[in-house]
């Protein structure tokens, strides 16, 4: 019989995983609370830029293995696999991240579960949510139902979703119980089964590394960013080439290359959320030191920005006020229509704020950074932008940025100087057009 499956919480990782399930096949659920969002949803109309998505919840609606509802009551009954897929933001109040979401669904959930199910958290969490969940789960479960819960965490990302979800890197789920004829485990190996059968590396643990492997793997990666750029701040001051550097370690394969691209630092909806989520979490542990070093990694990474900030005040002969500055990206990295964190947009507003005239534009982002920041000059071209602008910010590396020629955008600035944040232009090409051009990690002297 086909899995019938429910996925709640709507959002970039919901929508992503109900499309996905029902490319494997099962019938497929999606419950949100936002009725507009479900209906845009079923007509194939994303909230948010995501490569081959709409796509494939277009497939899907119209084959008819996916469609939406706000009712708990008609996905607990027409489904035994509920994923729960709802934010966990950071709280407004400190660092730690919000739990109600993630509480609430699953009570609206167990409210109506009558007979035997399997709850799947997705959701990045704190440790011990879901030891917390179950307990909560034998407390309000219906009498008579029997509910099982694992945690299974989401390594997708942005821009590739839909790549990651159907071909992950590997599939971790918790339970408390991991003896293979368990209900749990038997339900979600039946639901990944076409992707184990890829030979996709499979990891069965308890509740509470399940939940530690994604908060772990996204430390990591923000410590290994923030790592090259500790050293970029070093060659920025003595000279050497950040590349090469990373080039060089990067081939040592305990190291590897990947994310160790200096730049304007890391931003978006996860690390810098999860990263503060973890410190706050292991201090309620009592174990604020172990953790101590992610502060580190966040300060280096605000850092960048200063750098990106002063740079371009240096450039512009100390004097922001009145200067005209072109922004080429405003997302936290290309390919997304996402502004949450964006260091681009931080840097964008700062130098309006400290009196600058900003033009931005990016091929996605414009909308949303509008939406958090209407007052700087968003426009529809790169050309539009660059129009008589003292400087050049390339502050996300769209490939269309990568692409740009320095003598065409040459011939529509004023003045030819420009900061490669990412560092994807090649400097010689550049100064050969006449550019000044500099970036993170090197020496530049003002
Ligand atoms: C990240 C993780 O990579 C995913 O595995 C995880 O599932 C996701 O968070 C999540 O928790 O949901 P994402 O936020 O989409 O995914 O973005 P990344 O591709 O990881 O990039 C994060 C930031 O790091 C971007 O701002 C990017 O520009 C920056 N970055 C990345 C660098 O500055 N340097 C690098 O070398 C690599």
């Amino acid at each position: 019989m086909t899995l019938r499956i429910s996925v709640i919480g709507t959002g970039y990782l919901g929508a992503t995983h109900a499309a996905c399930m029902a490319e494997l096949g099962y019938e497929v659920i999606g419950l949100d609370v936002d009725a507009s969002k479900l209906k845009a949803l079923a007509s194939g109309i994303l909230p948010f830029h995501e490569p081959g998505l709409p796509e494939l919840l277009r497939k899907h609606v119209a084959s008819g293995r996916l469609r939406f509802t706000d009712s708990y009551a008609d996905a607990a009954a027409n489904a035994d696999i509920h994923f729960i897929t709802v934010g966990t933001p950071q709280r407004a109040d400190s660092q730690s991240a919000d739990m109600s979401y993630v509480d609430g669904s699953v009570d609206s959930l167990l409210e109506h579960i009558t007979g035997q199910a399997l709850i799947v958290g997705k959701s990045t969490v704190p440790v011990g949510t879901a030891r917390r969940l179950t307990e909560r789960i034998a407390a309000k479960a219906l009498p008579g139902s029997e509910v099982t819960l694992a945690w299974n965490p989401e390594f997708l990302r942005e821009g590739f979703a839909v790549k990651d979800t159907l071909t992950p890197d590997r599939l971790v789920y918790g339970l408390s119980d991991t003896d293979p004829e368990s209900f749990g485990l038997r339900k979600i190996r039946e639901v990944y089964a076409p992707i184990l059968e890829h030979g996709t590396p499979e990891i069965v643990t308890d509740l509470e590394t399940a939940e530690l492997v994604k908060v772990a793997a996204n430390a990591f990666l923000a410590t290994k960013i923030s790592f090259i750029n500790a050293f970029a701040e070093v060659t920025e001051t003595v000279g050497g080439d950040i590349k090469t550097l990373a080039d060089a370690i990067g081939h040592d394969s305990r190291i590897g290359r990947r994310f160790l691209n200096a730049g304007v630092g890391f931003g978006g909806g996860c690390l810098p959320k999860d990263i503060r989520a973890l410190q706050a979490r292991v201090s309620e542990l009592g174990l604020s030191h172990t953790m101590g070093f992610l502060a580190e990694v966040d300060q280096i990474n605000l850092r960048r920005r200063d750098r990106v900030v002063s740079l371009a005040s240096g450039m512009l002969g100390n004097e922001l006020a009145g200067k005209h500055i072109c922004v080429l990206g405003v997302t936290f990295k290309p390919d997304s229509d996402d502004v949450r964190d964006s260091p681009a947009l931080d840097i964008a507003v700062r130098l309006y704020n400290a009196g600058a005239d900003v033009s931005v534009y990016d091929p996605q982002g414009n909308k949303n950074a509008a939406g958090r920041f209407p007052r700087l000059h968003y426009v529809d071209s790169w050309q539009e932008a660059a129009q008589d602008t003292d400087i050049v910010l390339l502050l996300t590396e769209w490939q269309e940025f990568r692409d740009l020629d320095p003598v065409e955008l040459g011939s529509v600035v004023s003045s030819r100087v420009l900061i490669d944040g990412r560092n994807v232009l090649d400097r010689p090409t550049w100064r050969e057009a006449g550019w000044t051009i500099t970036g993170p990690g090197e020496y530049f002297e003002v």
